[in-house]
């Protein structure tokens, strides 16, 4: 082989060397320690509450943050068939790691299994799942313990009364839902029925769902207004936004929300502590939406195939007149 051929083949060698080491580095396990971003793609459930709001801003202003993250972020309307397609969108464009913000809590096992056999490492945020093997269907789970947050909300409500020395007043509670068969949903009615079973003189008149907005929030209450309106002397409302709705529905039917009906809301968002300062809220119990950096630090750590914590509780609180004051302004 002439001299000029011999160099021709080896800049060709050096050339498939790269270019081998280039793919490499976009596909493998470890390609974020090697310099490449790890791909990060986020299913968010909709946008329906402020804390939903709070939640997307938390996320995405992180993954702008972090120089390894690029985001692809798709949001469901409230839908789980757009959370399936959205994953199955993202298992085609070949992200590093998918996470998920679950709108229910069941019919997940189908679409993580296609995940899990593409090797793509999934995070739940904020709501969990259950079904059939699912623990192996997900790497990583960051969020609340809404039972826990349904507990308080009992605890809460038993404490205020024993304070006033009316322990044993007839309790006819109204109970405002979140979308049935979210985990949110599911753990704070679950939390708060533990605690309601053990005091006979409490009552759960009506319960129904709102969907976590704010305009079926009123809705349901006005209907709950219209049957028992004569009855009703507490409102527990599983968030802040259908809790705003509410209050609007009481005031038209003539009562005052906070003294005629001792209101319990979740999240805890500006509107909520407001509203307690106003006197139209009694006690609100802390949801945290700031997960947003976590994420991003367990989708590196996924990518470069660190063991991560199986199970993040965010840290949460619990807010009423003794300390609504101090606390405001809230971040969400
Ligand atoms: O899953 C968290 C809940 O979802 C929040 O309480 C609510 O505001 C949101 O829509």
């Amino acid at each position: 082989m002439k001299k000029n051929h011999w160099l021709t083949a080896l800049i060709g060698i050096i050339a498939m060397l790269f270019l081998v080491a280039g793919c490499g580095s976009n596909s493998s396990a470890s390609g974020s320690s090697k310099g490449g971003k790890v791909t990060l793609g986020f299913s968010q459930l909709g946008a329906e509450s402020q804390w939903r709001t709070a939640n997307t801003k938390s996320v995405q202003s992180a993954a702008k943050k972090n120089k390894k993250i690029n985001m692809k972020f798709s949001d469901a309307q409230q839908k789980q068939e757009n959370q399936i397609s959205a994953i199955r969108n993202f298992i085609q464009q070949g992200v590093d790691v998918i996470a998920v913000a679950p709108v229910v809590e069941t019919g997940w096992e189908t679409v993580l299994k296609e995940a899990k056999d593409a090797n793509i490492p999934v995070i739940l945020v904020d709501r969990m799942i259950k079904g059939k093997n699912v623990d192996d269907l997900y790497s990583a789970w960051i969020g609340s313990d809404f039972t826990k947050e349904g507990r308080k909300a009992g605890d809460w409500l038993a404490t205020y009364m024993k304070k006033q020395n009316k322990a044993s007043e007839k309790l006819n509670i109204a109970y405002l839902q979140g979308t049935t068969g979210a985990s949110a949903q599911v753990g704070r009615t679950k939390g708060f029925a533990e605690v309601a079973k053990t005091h006979s003189n409490w009552d759960i008149i009506e319960k129904q769902s709102g969907n976590f907005t704010r305009e079926e929030g009123k809705e349901v209450m006005e209907a709950f207004m219209k049957s028992s309106g004569d009855k009703i002397n507490v409102l527990v409302s599983e968030n802040d936004d259908m809790t705003m709705g509410a209050i609007q529905a009481i005031q038209e039917a003539g009562k005052t929300p906070g003294k005629d009906i001792t209101i319990i809301s979740f999240d805890a968002t500006n509107d909520g502590l407001q509203a307690i300062l106003d006197g139209k809220m009694n006690a609100d119990i802390e949801c945290n939406p700031m997960s947003g950096n976590d994420v991003m630090k367990t989708a590196i750590a996924l990518k470069e195939g660190k063991k991560v914590q199986k199970k993040v509780y965010v840290h949460e609180s619990l807010f009423d007149i003794d300390n609504a004051k101090k606390n405001m302004p809230r971040p969400y």
